[in-house]
């Protein structure tokens, strides 16, 4: 069986990254695998979240997958800290995961910052809960944006040495499915950083919600150079800005960057920012509206989040308990 889990923060600030690296993908997959979508909020508090905006946002993210096309009845959608298996089966495997895998981990440097000390102890074994969300479905295969790579290797790093550990064949290893024009797209203000929820200017990132004056406004500041666009993509390689834009118009567009290129060799970027805009509004203006749509309406949000919470719980559940025998848990 082919099985999907993937999740996405509610800490604010969905955006296009969050679209097009992911959750645009989790659609796609639906027609041939069982999916299991999660609104991780077990994962949003490893930093500080106000209680209400939390639970707006919890809304917000569910609302996204919905309004994207990902189909409930179907799939599951739900939130995390409603199935206590991820948080128990994370628990097993913060004493399988080894203090120097952690040690490794990219985002975790990133998000601590300079200092460490403060950091939650929570952020620090952020990825073995992760490894937990994944492995108490026994999920087959991640969709992810490219900067959770090295996470999902960790996550086959902790079900090899439970398996190992214990004498079992019984967690997966998981593939991650990292696919499309646009796996890791870049601020709209600095070609080198990474379009993220937390980044203080607005106008490095298009958020799902923003209206078409936004978009626009945001795309005609994006950060370019004086160059008109290139004939190839070997030339892009220089030119972090140029790159970016056309990555996201040939994910927009469902094209490859040489497609989008062979349209727009040499033209100067104004014109170029003025086809990016009509289509980013053309694409991801109904999905903002769909949104806005079910947000207006809490208590179906909340009915669909509790009706996923309790299959996935239908799943989650046996694996955890057949974990806990392996380990050796008593159950009188
Ligand atoms: P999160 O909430 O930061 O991001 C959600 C998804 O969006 C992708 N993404 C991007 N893709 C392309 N370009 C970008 N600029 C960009 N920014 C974000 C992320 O790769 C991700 O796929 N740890 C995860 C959530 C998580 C999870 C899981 C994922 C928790 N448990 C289990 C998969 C499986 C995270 O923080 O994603």
């Amino acid at each position: 069986m082919k099985r999907i889990f993937s999740g996405v923060q509610p800490t604010g600030n969905l955006h296009l990254g969050n679209y097009l690296g992911a959750i645009r993908n989790f659609v796609r997959l639906q027609e041939d695998y069982e999916c299991i979508y999660c609104v991780v909020d077990l994962h949003a508090i490893t930093v500080w979240q106000d209680p209400k905006e939390l639970r707006a946002s919890t809304r917000e993210v569910a609302a996204a997958f919905m309004a994207a096309g990902i189909d409930a009845r179907r799939h599951i959608i739900f939130n995390q800290s409603q199935v206590p298996a991820h948080a128990e089966l994370a628990w097993i495997f913060n004493c399988v995961a080894r203090l120097g895998w952690l040690n490794r981990m990219t985002q975790f440097k990133e998000k601590a910052g300079k200092d460490r000390e403060n950091a939650s102890a929570g952020l620090y074994v952020y990825p073995n809960l992760m490894a937990a969300d994944i492995l108490a479905y026994h999920a087959t295969h991640v969709p992810v944006g490219e900067d959770q790579k090295q996470h999902l290797e960790l996550a086959r790093d902790i079900a090899q040495k439970f398996n190992h550990d214990f004498g079992v064949e019984f967690f997966p290893l998981t593939e991650p499915l990292i696919f499309g024009e646009a796996t890791r797209v870049m601020s709209l203000r600095d070609g080198s950083k990474k379009m993220s929820k937390s980044d203080p200017s607005e106008f490095s990132r298009i958020n799902l919600t923003d209206d078409a004056d936004a978009i626009a406004q945001k795309i005609r500041r994006a950060k370019t150079d004086p160059h008109p666009l290139p004939h190839t993509v070997a030339e892009l390689e220089a030119r972090p800005e140029a790159d970016n834009l056309i990555g996201i118009h040939a994910a927009l567009s469902d094209r490859t960057r040489a497609a989008v290129l062979a349209e727009f060799a040499g033209a100067p970027f104004a014109r170029f920012k003025q086809a990016l805009t009509d289509l980013a509004v053309a694409k991801l203006g109904p999905i903002g509206q769909e949104m806005q749509r079910l947000m207006a309406d809490p208590a179906e949000v909340d009915r669909i989040l509790r009706d996923g919470a309790r299959r996935a719980n239908a799943i989650a559940e046996p694996v955890l308990r057949q974990a806990q025998d392996i380990v050796g848990f008593l159950r009188p």
